[in-house]
């Protein structure tokens, strides 16, 4: 079975403080986005990798990629993205040509994903699992509140046993027909943080298998640090 990465980039990274949109800072001189591109081509069953680039930015990103020292033996498409993350990879998926099978989405903001966290992902989708979802326990403990304003405290409604609850990473991978089913089936409004959240609605099973600590999503100035050490680590 072929497999295609896509990856969603069109986020305008607000968390991160002001600046380019997310995927386009550098981490140590190299934007955030290419560390992600060959992290997916990394993996030798990649044949395909979609970047969805900011709306505006598709001209951008293709310049970005051409620029930059990629896999010969993987092909290279760029789209533009939407409002959301779900519209984002929705108009990745509809890029897909015919032939594949197994679709990974990744999100740029994780660019250190390592190649063996995303074999393993394939392998589980291969071994007949429609969708797969790297993850790692919490070590926080979670509450659930009722939402107020900014600044207001904020009364708890329950706390989840720790034990029982894991933070989902990417690269999520899914049978390419069971992920486009998901995303017809989004009714406008009731969206999901991750493209797994929308098979869990049409009542697929979705696995989990091992995340990594290095998979990290870059969300706030913090992170930028932790990831720049990282490939300093890496380069030692
Ligand atoms: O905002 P968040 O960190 O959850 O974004 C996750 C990923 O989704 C990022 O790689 C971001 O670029 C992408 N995204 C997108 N289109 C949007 C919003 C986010 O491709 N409209």
């Amino acid at each position: 079975p072929r497999t295609a990465a896509v990856i969603p980039a069109a986020g305008r990274g607000v968390r991160l403080g002001p600046g380019a949109p997310k995927a386009l800072r550098a981490l140590n001189g190299t934007p955030m986005l290419i560390h992600a591109v060959r992290a997916m081509a990394a993996s030798r069953a990649v044949s395909l990798v979609v970047v969805v680039a900011p709306p505006d930015g598709a001209p951008e990103v293709k310049t970005l990629l051409a620029d930059h020292a990629l896999p010969e033996r993987t092909d290279f498409l760029v789209v533009p993205g939407g409002a959301t993350r779900q519209e984002s990879v929705k108009l990745g998926l509809d890029a897909l040509p015919p032939g594949i099978d197994i679709v990974l989405v990744h999100d740029a903001a994780r660019p250190l994903v390592p190649v063996d966290t995303v074999d393993g992902v394939i392998e589980a989708v291969r071994d007949g699992a429609p969708a797969v979802v790297p993850a790692l326990p919490v070590a926080d403990t979670v509450k659930e509140v009722e939402p107020g304003p900014p600044g207001a405290p904020e009364p708890v409604l329950a706390t989840p046993e720790r034990a029982r609850l894991r933070a989902v990473q990417t690269p999520q991978g899914f049978d390419r027909a069971t992920l486009v089913r998901a995303h017809e089936a989004v009714v406008v409004g009731e969206g999901a943080t991750d493209c797994a959240g929308l098979v869990e609605r049409l009542g697929e099973p979705v696995v989990l298998v091992a995340g990594h600590e290095e998979a990290f999503k870059v969300t706030r100035p913090l992170d930028l640090v932790l990831a720049e050490a990282v490939l300093a680590r890496r380069r030692a």
